[in-house]
């Protein structure tokens, strides 16, 4: 998964919820064939001749601006597939693999065709399903823009001229995609804060008062966006893997600082219990003692095809995002310091990296606001988080993406927390990088009645990990009813306004290749 999958606003309100019922009866879905609206992912797979007839696919018209009613020159139609079974018990909006932005469509298909790709979803049978791309992506008036040569760089930019050009490439882009993509002014309509809108037309469309919401990664910053505009029409709502609005700048990318160096440990520990990894003989500490040598050594100039940057942006993006490889990792640092840096080169993971990435600007970058944006305020930036960077890995995705935002035309205008009383589901893990179990606690907090199901483990967005802490929130989703607390090895859940406990220890929470996730 390169996906950056994660992270994760608030403008006029009373506003844009005005212009719902101007606009309300062009809101019907156009259900069309599914033959001939295969998603992306799903083309030149084999698939049966005869499509289940629980499988749907749809188009809705909705304004592209909010603020005025719906014209030929504020419109875009939105794709979306359904799997719904004969007597569905309610509408569950899934919100795909976040990103923001990451193909969705393709999961109620794979959920009526009992595709592999559906496996996280099992057990929510019994509900219509909803899958929709958003605005922007995919079957939803996808952008078209051009990347052309350009690679996101592993370095940040260390003077003003590298700043300007660091976010010169990014205008570029952003350009390609404006002047290649209609209706025009799209560009500045594809927020959360937009999106959030988009399903609550889908939801009345499809006759539903509430809707539940099976939320990963960034569509959780949705979910909570939803639950404060639409609070009458909030069913069960589950959060997993959590970036909260609110978080400052300075915040969210010492959250992510403080979590890559968490990892490093888990790295360590599963080392310890990994009979067959490099450094096992050599003891507790091995792992992050490695990384430093490998560092000096790519500082001192000792390796022809890298730099100290590529190790930073590899050791955390190819191995430590999303769903960590320790084997891996503990594997590319052995090689490296026997000269062979093969697994550490950017150069070729770059390339692949990119394009995965750069759609997660379009969005992210009108939700989350830059505080400074200038050379010497990202700057300071990344002096102020050295301070908890133990092992000096200075890397961190969203402050690349804070960087890059600062050449995104279009900017956030505020990102505030949000309480509100809406009991609701949270999720999230202790050694999640994408999103750090630190922004759990913060919604935790603004949420007075939700409950925080804490899994002892790593990896981003739970869900996709058979155990207790996935089975605590599908059956939250399937009967309403909250888990309780407890305090387990693999799980703790904390019920409503109690206090987390302290992030786990790396070296206490069971990991090594003989350790199995599941129920306890
Ligand atoms: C849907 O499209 C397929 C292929 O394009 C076609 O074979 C099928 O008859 C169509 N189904 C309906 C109900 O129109
Ligand atoms: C879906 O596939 C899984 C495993 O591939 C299988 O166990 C299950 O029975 C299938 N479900 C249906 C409804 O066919
Ligand atoms: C995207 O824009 C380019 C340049 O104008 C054009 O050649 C291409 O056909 C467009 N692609 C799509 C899918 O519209
Ligand atoms: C970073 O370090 C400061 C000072 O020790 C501490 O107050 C803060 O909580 C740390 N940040 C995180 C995310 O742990
Ligand atoms: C550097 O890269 C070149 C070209 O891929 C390769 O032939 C060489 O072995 C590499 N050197 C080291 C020390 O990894
Ligand atoms: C983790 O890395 C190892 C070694 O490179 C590889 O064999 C394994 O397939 C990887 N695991 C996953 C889940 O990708
Ligand atoms: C790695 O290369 C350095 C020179 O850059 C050399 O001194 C050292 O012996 C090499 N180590 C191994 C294990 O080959
Ligand atoms: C941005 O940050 C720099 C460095 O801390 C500071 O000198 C400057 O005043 C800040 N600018 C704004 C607009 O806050
Ligand atoms: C859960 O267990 C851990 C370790 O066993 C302990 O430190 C912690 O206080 C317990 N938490 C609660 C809420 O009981
Ligand atoms: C882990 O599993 C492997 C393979 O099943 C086995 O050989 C090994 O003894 C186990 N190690 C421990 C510590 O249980």
């Amino acid at each position: 998964m390169l996906r950056y999958s994660f992270l994760t606003r608030i403008i006029g309100f009373s506003s844009l919820a005005l212009a719902g019922p101007l606009t309300i009866k062009q809101h019907s879905i156009q259900w069309i064939n599914c033959s001939s609206n295969i998603p992306q992912p799903l083309q030149g797979v084999a698939l049966p001749c005869t499509l289940p007839s629980t499988l749907h696919c749809g188009k809705i018209d909705v304004p592209m601006d909010y603020t005025k009613p719906i014209g030929p020159d504020n419109m875009i139609s939105l794709g979306f597939s359904m799997y719904r079974p004969e007597k569905p018990i309610g509408l569950i909006n899934f919100f795909g693999l976040g990103g923001p932005n990451a193909e969705t469509a393709s999961y109620g298909w794979a959920l009526a065709l009992n595709l592999t790709q559906a496996a996280p979803l099992a057990g929510l049978e019994n509900f219509d399903v909803l899958a929709l791309d958003s605005r922007g992506t995919f079957q939803s008036n996808a952008l078209n823009c051009t990347i052309g040569d350009y690679v996101v760089p592993p370095s940040f930019p260390s003077n003003e001229a590298e700043f300007s050009a660091y976010q010169a490439a990014v205008t570029k882009f952003a350009n390609s995609c404006s002047t290649q993509t209609k209706p025009e002014g799209i560009l500045a309509h594809l927020s959360t804060n937009e999106a959030i809108q988009d399903w609550d037309l889908l939801r009345a469309a499809l006759g539903y008062d509430t809707m539940h919401a099976l939320t990963w990664s960034y569509g959780t910053f949705g979910a909570v966006k939803y639950a404060k505009m639409f609070p009458k029409n909030v069913g069960r709502f589950v959060l997993d893997g959590i970036i909260p609005p609110g978080l400052d700048n300075f915040n969210l990318v010492d959250q992510q600082i403080v979590a890559v160096n968490r990892l490093l440990l888990r790295a360590d520990a599963f080392c310890i219990n990994d009979a067959a990894c490099p450094f096992h003989t050599a003891g507790k500490g091995s792992v992050p003692q490695a990384f430093n040598t490998i560092l000096d050594r790519a500082i001192a100039g000792d390796y022809p095809n890298i730099t100290s940057d590529d190790v930073r942006a590899m050791v955390y993006l190819a191995y430590l995002s999303s769903s960590p490889n320790f084997t891996a990792l503990n594997g590319v640092l052995a090689a490296a310091l026997n000269n062979d840096t093969t697994g550490l080169t950017y150069s070729a993971f770059g390339p692949i990296y990119t394009p995965g990435f750069l759609p997660v600007l379009q969005t992210i970058c009108l939700d989350q606001t830059l505080q400074n944006n200038t050379f010497a305020g990202f700057d300071s930036l990344r002096q102020r988080i050295s301070q908890n960077d133990t092992a000096q890995i200075q890397y961190s995705q969203i402050l690349s993406l804070m960087g890059l935002c600062g050449g995104w035309p279009y900017k956030a205008k505020s990102n505030v927390a949000l309480k509100t009383d809406i009991p609701m589901l949270l999720l999230t893990s202790d050694f999640d990088l994408n999103t750090p179990t630190e922004g759990s606690t913060f919604e935790f907090q603004q949420t007075s009645k939700s409950t925080l199901v804490v899994r002892h483990g790593d990896g981003h967005v739970t869900s996709l990990i058979p155990g207790p802490a996935r089975s605590a929130a599908f059956s939250f989703l399937t009967t309403g009813v909250f888990p309780t607390a407890t305090n387990q090895s693999l799980v703790s859940v904390f019920p409503p306004g109690t206090p987390r406990d302290p992030i786990s220890d790396p070296y206490v929470v069971p990991i090594g290749p003989n350790v199995t996730t599941a129920e306890v």
